[in-house]
């Protein structure tokens, strides 16, 4: 239980949780966050871990780990072996309880596995198209760059309304499918797949409904119904709060729900699972499995292992229960919670309503007079340029989500516009604390008063396909330094 009656009769959160490992952070002073901003071409990728008082970049790989997992890494009693260790027997069994699916392919992070997913459902190419709520940035490098098909997005309407308290908007526009699929024909679609807590649009949750009627589409046109199930923690956590067909279930019972009306499971396991790997599961389609195992003995590694240590595997095992867990995935939904009812209150403009992932600053409205695409070399991208202006303020690291993470149309070398140009603060999971929230919600107040000092980003060197991770930028006119010296004079070095 996580939610009891107050003594006012209210309810209140309790943790069920205590930390006991902990890690001295140290805040650098404003003149090396500039140095280390410029030395990193005003992308927050670039910028070295110690540089960094609160990481709020992802919470992929940076989640803290259970006392059991800890265990876990020790490996004790488990043999390592390259073919048949132990660990791998004991995660089947783990598996089966959770996901009612025949196989389980491991692989070494959560790309690995959507490049074997779509290799084999995409026929090489042979299948164009793709059909998804919201697309991830690496599913679409691999479906579009690899393997030369096409993603197509057919959100709600909603989805992408920062301000519409809508609580599914990771819900697909059945009628939408339904036209596209006639459209495109149900034989050129290798896949429909669905990403549960969709990341690119805040961490936001589908609902059971939308789910039944999803897979009622893929059945009326013998279509594969895929799930990238990389956040099921908080997707499931979300439609407990949310769905009334959810309503009184527990997590176990959804995801094994949601495991029976879905083909192919997919996941980084970095993220609700803990530990740095990835997997799929089939359901039953044994075709598919030998296909995805005989690649993934060419990509990955042998199908006990995957490309996972035996550390790792081991740890999935606790991982698996970790995601299912019915309360530790509302530690962070209630962090998230708080920090975008705080900002909110100020009309700082926030992804609504919280959902898992983090907080998500809707930058084309807070930085309304910096353009989306840069014109005349006057620079632009109001996520990139928030979201460096933030660690310049703070030393909280956050991720550009918007027009800089979508790459240029392969064809045209043409800027695609977003529709949604964010700046992500993740929420690691079991890793900060209230404090460092109110930090970030007090610096985010005071960027959101000196706001017209902040100008565009311009690109110093762009490379060709996910830019985002490597690429070079510069501020415009030197608003960095204009910020620095308001800030100084505000606040001194800290
Ligand atoms: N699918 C989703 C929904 C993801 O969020 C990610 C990664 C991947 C697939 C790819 O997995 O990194 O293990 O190869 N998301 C990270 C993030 C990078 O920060 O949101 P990976």
């Amino acid at each position: 239980m996580v939610y009891l009656k107050k003594s006012n009769g209210d309810y209140i959160y309790i943790p069920d949780l205590r930390i006991r490992v902990f890690q001295k952070l140290k805040l650098q002073p404003l003149k090396e966050r500039y140095r280390a901003l410029i030395e990193a071409g005003w992308n927050t990728f670039r910028i070295p871990v110690e540089k960094i008082y609160i990481d709020m970049l992802t919470d992929s790989g940076v989640n803290a780990i259970s006392l059991e997992q800890l265990s876990d890494m020790l490996g004790l009693g488990l043999e390592d072996a390259y073919a048949g260790n132990r660990a791998y027997y004991k995660l089947l069994d783990v598996f089966k309880e959770y996901i009612p699916h025949k196989y389980l392919v491991l692989t070494h992070q959560g790309r690995a596995a959507e490049n074997l997913v779509f290799r084999v459902l995409m026929k090489n190419g042979k299948k164009r198209y793709v059909l998804t709520n919201i697309h991830f940035t690496t599913t679409r490098a691999i479906v579009e760059r690899v393997y030369g098909g096409r993603m197509i997005e057919l959100p709600v309407r909603e989805a992408f309304d920062t301000a519409s308290n809508f609580e599914f908007k990771g819900n697909v526009d059945l009628l939408k499918l339904e036209e596209e699929i006639r459209r495109l024909k149900p034989e050129n679609i290798a896949a429909v797949r669905i990403e549960y807590a969709s990341n690119l649009i805040g961490g936001q949750p589908f609902s059971l409904k939308n789910y039944y009627e999803t897979r009622e589409i893929c059945d009326k046109y013998g279509i594969p119904l895929v799930a990238d199930i990389s956040m099921a923690d908080w997707q499931i956590a979300l439609m407990k709060k949310r769905d009334p067909l959810a309503k009184g279930k527990n997590a176990l019972s959804i995801i094994r729900e949601l495991m029976e009306l879905t083909d192919i499971a997919y996941a980084s396991a970095r993220k609700g699972f803990y530990v740095r790997g990835g997997f799929i599961t089939v359901k039953n389609n044994d075709r598919i499995y030998e296909e995805l195992r005989t690649w993934q003995v060419v990509f990955e590694g042998h199908t006990t292992y995957g490309g996972m240590s035996l550390k790792e595997v081991a740890m999935l095992i606790d991982g698996v229960k970790m995601a299912f867990d019915d309360e530790l995935p509302f530690y962070e939904l209630e962090q998230i919670e708080y920090a975008v009812k705080e900002l909110d209150k100020r009309n700082i403009p926030v992804v609504k309503p919280p959902g898992g992932l983090g907080v998500h600053v809707d930058a084309k409205r807070f930085l309304p007079h910096v353009p989306l695409i840069p014109v005349n070399n006057q620079g632009g991208y109001p996520a990139g340029a928030l979201v460096s202006a933030l660690y310049l303020i703070s030393g909280i690291r956050g991720m550009e989500r918007g027009q800089i993470s979508m790459d240029r149309d392969p064809e045209t070398g043409e800027e695609i516009p977003v529709e949604l140009d964010l700046v992500r603060l993740a929420m690691p999971r079991k890793t900060y604390l209230k404090d460092h929230l109110d930090y970030m919600i007090d610096r985010l107040i005071w960027l959101f008063e000196n706001r017209h000092v902040l100008k565009g980003l311009k690109w110093v060197y762009e490379p060709p396909i996910m830019r985002f991770f490597e690429g070079l930028l510069k501020d415009h006119d030197n608003w960095g330094l204009e910020l620095s010296n308001i800030y100084m004079k505000h606040f001194g070095e800290f």
